[in-house]
Formats: C-alpha cells, structure tokens, sequence
C-alpha cells in the first residue's frame, strides 16, 4: 500500500475532537426537534457496529447489494471498463468492495473515511487481497470536496458509493453530497466520471421496520452508540440507560426513521452546554430513505448525474445504479 498513514484532513481541536462534531451535536440538540446529523454514528466502534448489522437476519440490504455485485460482474466490466481509479465514498466493506475491484481491473484503489483507523485497517486489508493494486486511503469528510492523491489526478474515475448510504441524506443534503462527488471526481467531458451508487427500495413497512430494530438487538446497540460517543467525547453526561431505540417508517417522506426515545425526564451537559429531554421525546439520529425507480432517477439528476443502468437483486429488494456525470450542454 502507498502512502501508508493517508492523508489526514479532519479538522480538530486541542483536544482531538473533531470540531464539526461538537458543533452539529450542539446545534442538533438546541433544537426544537432534537436531532443529530447520521454521519456521527459512524466511529469506529459504530463503524463495527454497522458491520455487525449487515450480520443479522432482518437487514437485507447487504446480502441484497453484495448478490448484485456477485452476479452483475461482466455487465459492470462492459460498460465501466479497466484502469478506472475506484473512489470508494466510504471505508470499503471487506466483502463488496473486492466484488466490484475482481469486476473491473481498476488502475487504483481511493477509499475516503472519516473515520480513520477504521479507514487504514480496511485499506490495509484490502491491499494484502490486492497485491498489485496501488491503494491510497485519504481521511477526510466526503460531504465536501476532496482533494485526491496526485497519483490518480491523471486516472479516469469511478466513484463507488454502495450501502444507500446516500439514503442517509434529506433530499437537499444528497444532493449537495451528490454534486461534491462530482467536484471530487473530476474529469473533462471526454472522460466523465461514472458513479456505482446503491440505493434501496420502497417495500412493505413490516420488512422495512424489522430491518431497522433486529430481535436481536444490534441496531439498536449501534444507535446508542451515538449517546455513549457524546459521553466519550464531548464531555457528555447522558444517562444512556434512560434512552430507547426506535426505528419507524416515515411514508411521507419514504423513510426509516431512527431515534432515542428518554424513558423518563432527564438532564444531561455536553461541552458543558445543558439539555433536557421530557419523557417520550427524542433525539433523530438517522433517515434511511427508500427510493423508487423514479425518484432514483430525479435525485440523480438533481446532483448531476445521468442514470445509466439500474440492477435488482433477485428479490426486488435493493438496487445498484450506475451513472455518468451529466454533461453540461444546453437542452431544453
Ligand atoms: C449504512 C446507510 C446502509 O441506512 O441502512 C443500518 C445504516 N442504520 N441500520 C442504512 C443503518 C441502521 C445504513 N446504511
């Protein structure tokens, strides 16, 4: 693996903490409706967590994608092509990220994360499979732009963004995220970039809600997360055993909704700012919505990307969409 430790481009304070996550936690919880951007989840512990996730029965969206990316291998080859640089939004999971890089015969390997060990133990992996595969992992928020490695600047590129991470995001936000790959990404006209992004579908509200609150426990485990995280390193004095998950389905707004639910009145501080949740209120940890063919092809568009191709796993349950960065011409 090239450039060993990464490129480290999270901006923290004096005391390690990552200054936008003080921020959005003090904002999210001065607000009427108390929520926390999703991306925080994602430390390390709940980045494992996540892994654990795709583990249990109810969560289909892994086995779902990951069959995808199992059978669809040549169709991908056909019309991606070879010596792309994969730019992975995300660590990379050790199971889908090899399917893609077996598919395609990529010039190179950039995993983007924020979450950094995680990040350099999933490279690091991922270059001991691929021994010939230039790997450079580059720590940083891909919200905004990146600026990648001069190693691949002269590449064309994939962006690969599998998971329906991109569900996370309200509509604006995937958007913005959607149009900073763009700028991430690059190219001129004659080489556009092609992003492989996952998203999943609208389906009965049982199979979604089960999805999102396991008999077992994970989920809400990985949600929790986000609690004893504040505790950790903000400062935070939440009564975490005064918290309860909940995952519910939004129609409306075509989501899953996730929260922590205060079991009775409490008070907590965090950075030393005070707060109080009444019994039954919430804090909104994460939106996972669910797309339709359609408005999978509208949000797209809205973030500059013209679809391409769509695939189905065998059940209808999920979908891996390629498209290609939409030229800028005059239409009507
Ligand atoms: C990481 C976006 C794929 O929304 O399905 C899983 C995260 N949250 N269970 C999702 C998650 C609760 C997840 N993604």
């Amino acid at each position: 693996m090239k450039a060993e430790q990464g490129i480290v481009l999270v901006d923290r304070d004096d005391d390690g903490v990552d200054k936008a996550f003080r921020s959005d936690v003090l904002d999210g919880l001065s607000q009427p409706e108390k929520a926390v951007p999703a991306r925080w989840l994602y430390d390390d512990a709940g980045s494992q967590l996540f892994e654990d996730i795709t583990g249990v029965e109810e969560y289909y969206p892994t086995r779902a994608e990951t069959e995808i990316l199992e059978t669809r291998g040549a169709e991908f080859a056909e019309l991606i092509g070879p010596d792309r640089a994969v730019v992975e939004f995300g660590s990379g999971s050790s199971v889908k990220t090899p399917l893609l890089l077996k598919a395609i015969q990529p010039g190179a390997y950039v995993p983007l994360d924020i979450a950094g060990d995680f990040l350099r133990e999933a490279a690091a992996d991922l270059a001991k499979k691929f021994p010939d595969l230039d790997v450079y992992p580059v720590e940083a928020d891909f919200t905004k732009q990146v600026e990648l490695p001069r190693e691949v600047l002269d590449m064309k590129k994939l962006g690969f963004f599998p998971g329906s991470t991109i569900g996370n995001m309200v509509a604006r936000t995937a958007v913005d995220l959607l149009r900073s790959m763009r700028a991430t990404l690059g190219g001129e006209e004659s080489e556009l970039p092609y992003l492989l992004i996952g998203m999943d579908l609208v389906k009965d509200r049982e199979v979604l809600e089960a999805a999102y609150d396991d008999a077992s426990g994970v989920t809400a485990e990985f949600n929790l997360n986000l609690a004893r995280r504040i505790n950790r390193e903000l400062a935070g004095t939440i009564p975490v055993d005064a918290l309860e998950h909940s995952a519910v389905w939004n129609d409306d707004f075509a989501r899953v909704e996730m929260h922590l639910r205060a079991t009775r009145d409490i008070a907590f501080e965090v950075s030393g700012h005070r707060f109080e949740l009444a019994e039954g209120e919430t804090i909104h940890t994460e939106n996972s919505h669910k797309f339709t063919r359609r408005s999978t092809n509208t949000l797209l568009l809205a973030g500059g990307w013209t679809p391409v191709k769509r695939w189905l796993d065998s059940e209808k349950r999920f979908s891996l969409v390629l498209a290609r960065a939409t030229e800028l011409r005059n239409a009507p």
